[in-house]
């Protein structure tokens, strides 16, 4: 009995110069590098066309998705709406995560129940959690006596961080349409909060830095809660949970870009457009930018926000003046002149006019 025949690997090595372990041993080669060649063109490839960039490597298949959610904060009727034409929008583009509404007890104090009662808030409810799968939660208003009456419950937002059963949440302004989902932001590299800049104050020197709290990306956590919580305590009467939230975060936030995640509707307005495109040499086209955009806030001073509108036909043609101006253009071809060039103003209208149509459809009982 020899050493050899009891370790088959000290065989080969001990006689390397036998024929058939030199073969062996090259082929094993061959076949490892082959391998590994084929696996990082793999990962290539998948980091190349997948539009989740956080996540490239994991199928988002295997993902709990119930571990996300998007949500709605709803203080008032008027919101109720507009909120929950936000979150059929997002189970309309097929956003796999939760979506979760939190509305004011008395609304319906019982969300299990079948019976909304005849109120058109509870009906409201109802068919948001039958029809769109929303998931309901009854609370009671964050009220603080505060300067201003259509922010006094802006604190209410701030309820997100205390969804602890969701590992991320993402809070969206009930004044934001929602273009695309985005659901890859789940998958941003851990960070209490992600926020956009105001990218329309970064000319402005004192407040070029301001984080917008239109759309954010928290993870949900009993310590942060506590710790916005005392702060709320704190707060000015004239401080709300955009200026708060800044002050919280300011260092700490990730910034997520604002293009494509957080337009603002006023941009198809302005005539200089280079801080929303990032760039003083990129060519502003209306129907690219708004094809790009995950979502768009309505912020339009004075233009009214769309669900407002019961207008009356003087309202109507102050509108029409407000409407971006069209653009006289150099035509492509030699000597023809100009052209009037109004996918501005197009665009600009039909974000309006989705709403509207949306708004008509779900909000029946508005005016
Ligand atoms: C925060 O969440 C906990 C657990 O769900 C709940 O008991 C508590 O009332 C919530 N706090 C507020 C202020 O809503």
């Amino acid at each position: 009995m020899t050493v050899r025949r009891e370790n088959p690997a000290a065989h080969c090595t001990n006689v390397l110069a036998s024929r058939r372990c030199r073969v062996i041993l090259a082929l094993t080669a061959v076949i490892l590098t082959i391998y590994l060649i084929l696996s990082r063109a793999d990962d290539y490839y998948s980091q190349k066309t997948s539009t989740v960039l956080y996540k490239t490597s994991k199928d988002t298949n295997e993902l709990d998705w119930s571990k996300y959610a998007y949500t709605q904060y709803v203080t008032s009727s008027e919101y109720l709406c507009v909120s929950v034409m936000l979150l059929e929008r997002l189970h309309h583009l097929g956003s796999r995560a939760d979506r979760v509404l939190i509305y004011p007890k008395k609304m319906l104090p019982d969300p299990e129940t079948n019976d909304g009662g005849g109120s058109h808030d509870a009906e409201m409810l109802i068919k948001a959690r039958d029809e769109y799968g929303v998931k309901l939660m009854p609370i009671q208003n964050q009220h603080k006596d505060t300067v201003d009456d259509t922010r006094a419950n802006s604190y209410t937002k701030l309820l997100a961080f205390n969804l602890t059963q969701y590992e991320r949440v993402i809070a969206i302004d009930a004044d934001v349409t929602v273009l695309k989902h985005m659901d890859e932001l789940f998958h941003l590299p851990p960070c209490p909060i992600a926020m956009p800049r105001a990218y329309w104050l970064l000319d402005d020197m004192k407040s070029r830095m301001t984080l917008s709290s239109h759309v954010m990306v928290i993870q949900p956590s009993e310590q942060e809660f506590d710790r916005i919580q005392k702060r709320v305590q704190l707060a000015d009467n004239d401080e709300y949970d955009m200026e708060l939230l800044n002050k919280l975060y300011a260092d700490t936030a990730m910034v997520l870009p604002h293009r494509p995640f957080a337009m603002i509707s006023s941009e198809f307005r302005e005539t200089d457009h280079h801080l929303y495109l990032g760039s003083e040499t990129e060519e502003w086209d209306p129907v690219a930018v708004l094809n790009e955009a995950k979502t768009v806030h309505f912020s339009d001073h004075p233009v009214p926000k769309p669900w407002k509108v019961h207008l009356t036909t003087d309202d109507q043609d102050s509108i029409t003046n407000l409407e971006p101006k069209c653009e006289m253009k150099t035509k492509d071809s030699e000597s023809d002149g100009e052209e009037e060039d109004c996918s501005g103003r197009d665009a600009w209208r039909q974000l309006y006019a989705d709403f509207r149509e949306r708004k008509a459809v779900s909000c029946t009982f508005m005016r």
